[in-house]
C-alpha cells in the first residue's frame, strides 16, 4: 500500500500499542521505510532483565504488538503481507526485528473490535453459575489453550502461583526491578505512560503503600518473621477464577509468532465473555511449569508459554490503557 500516510500510521500505532507487554514496558517502536514497508523496531534498552533473563517475554510482547498492528490494519480493510524477519541495528537503542508490506483486502477479523476492551484484570472474579458454554466456545476457537475448570485443581494452582511468585520475589534484584516498573502513586512521572500503576494493579491507596514497603525496605524483616509471603499472596483472586488457561505453543516456534497467538488467545478469552490476567511465574518456574504440564497432559512437542486466570470480573470493567504517546513510538 503506497497510501500509508503519516496520519494513518499514527492511527494504526495508537491501536497497535494497546497490545499487552510484559510489565507494560512497551518495547515496540515502528518505522516507515522508504519502500513503503513498515518495520517493527525493538527499543533495545527497554527491558526487564531479571524477570525475563532470556528476553523471551520481550519478543512475545513484540509479537503481540505485531498482531495489534495487523488488527488495526484489518479494521481498515488492510492486511500484513510479505513479512521478513531480520535483525538490523539502526542505533545502539534501536534494532529492526521485522518488516512487512501492507495489502488491500482483508476479511473482517472478529477479534479486531475487542482490542479497545481488553485489559489485564487484576481484581477479584465473581462467582459464576455456568461458564461451561463460554469455556467450550474458547476451547473450540483455539487449539493452543487448555482450560482447567475443576475447583480443586484451581485451588491447588492458586497455591502454586503464590509459591512460584514468592520464590522469585525473594530475589533482591527481582524486587528492585519490579518496584522500578511499579508506579504506586499518581504523582509518579510515568504513572499514565508505562509500567504497572496502582489502577492497573487494582490497588487502593493503602494497598499500594503497603506494597511499596513490603516489596521494599520491610521485605527482609517481614520475611524473617514469616509474614512476607502471606502479605503478598494473590491466591484468593486466583482461586476465584472460572478457569485456569494453559497457553501452549509448538516447541521452537519463533517467539514473534508466539506473541501474535498470545494476544489472539487473550482476545478470544475476552470474546467468550471473560477477563484475564497472565500468571507468568507459573510458566517461568520449572517445577510448577512441570506440574501444570502433567495436569494439562501437555505433549512433549508443546511449550507451556504462559498461564492465565480467567473469569467474570466482580464489577463492570471500564478499560483503561496506560501507554506511551504515539509520537514516541514512531521512530
Ligand atoms: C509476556 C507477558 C507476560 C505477562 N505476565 C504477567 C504476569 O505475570 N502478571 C501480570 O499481572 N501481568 C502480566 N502481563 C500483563 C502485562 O502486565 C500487561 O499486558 C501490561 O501491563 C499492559 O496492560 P493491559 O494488559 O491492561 O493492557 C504479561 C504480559 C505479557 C505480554
Amino acid at each position: 500500500m503506497s497510501a500509508l500516510t503519516p496520519d494513518l500510521l499514527r492511527e494504526l500505532v495508537a491501536e497497535a500499542r494497546l497490545a499487552p507487554s510484559v510489565h507494560n514496558i512497551q518495547p515496540t517502536r515502528w518505522r516507515l521505510l522508504g519502500d513503503g514497508r513498515l518495520a517493527l523496531v525493538d527499543a533495545t534498552r527497554v527491558r526487564a532483565p531479571v524477570a525475563d533473563p532470556a528476553g523471551h517475554d520481550v519478543l512475545v510482547s513484540h509479537g503481540a504488538a505485531l498482531e495489534g498492528m495487523s488488527l488495526a490494519l484489518n479494521r481498515r480493510g488492510f492486511a500484513i503481507t510479505g513479512i521478513t524477519t531480520l535483525e538490523q541495528p539502526l542505533s545502539p537503542q534501536l534494532t529492526v526485528l521485522c518488516s512487512f508490506a501492507i495489502k488491500q483486502g482483508a476479511e473482517p477479523d472478529l477479534l479486531a473490535d475487542l482490542v479497545a476492551r481488553r485489559m489485564s484484570w487484576r481484581g477479584k472474579f465473581a462467582a459464576s453459575l455456568d461458564d461451561a458454554a463460554a469455556l467450550a466456545q474458547l476451547v473450540a476457537a483455539r487449539d493452543d489453550v487448555i482450560c482447567i475448570g475443576d475447583r480443586r485443581a484451581i485451588a491447588d494452582i492458586a497455591g502454586w502461583a503464590d509459591r512460584a511468585e514468592f520464590s522469585f520475589v525473594r530475589g533482591d534484584d527481582y524486587r528492585a526491578e519490579l518496584l522500578a516498573w511499579m508506579r504506586l502513586s499518581p504523582g509518579h512521572p510515568h504513572y499514565l505512560l508505562d509500567g504497572l500503576n496502582r489502577d492497573a494493579l487494582a490497588m487502593n491507596v493503602v494497598e499500594a503503600t503497603a506494597a511499596r514497603y513490603v516489596l521494599g525496605s520491610l521485605f527482609k524483616p517481614l520475611d524473617r518473621l514469616g509474614l512476607a509471603a502471606s502479605l503478598l499472596a494473590d491466591g484468593a483472586k486466583t482461586a476465584s477464577t472460572s478457569a485456569i488457561v494453559l497457553f501452549c505453543r509448538p516447541v521452537g516456534e519463533d517467539p514473534l509468532t508466539t506473541g501474535r497467538h498470545f494476544y489472539r488467545a487473550w482476545l478470544e478469552i475476552d470474546r467468550a465473555g471473560f477477563a484475564a490476567c497472565p500468571i507468568s511465574a507459573l510458566s517461568d518456574h520449572p517445577d510448577f511449569n512441570d506440574r501444570l504440564r502433567k495436569l494439562g497432559k501437555i505433549g512433549a512437542d508443546l511449550r507451556l508459554v504462559n498461564v492465565f486466570r480467567i473469569g467474570r470480573p466482580s464489577k463492570p470493567i471500564k478499560p483503561r490503557h496506560f501507554r506511551l504517546p504515539v509520537d514516541r513510538l514512531i521512530v
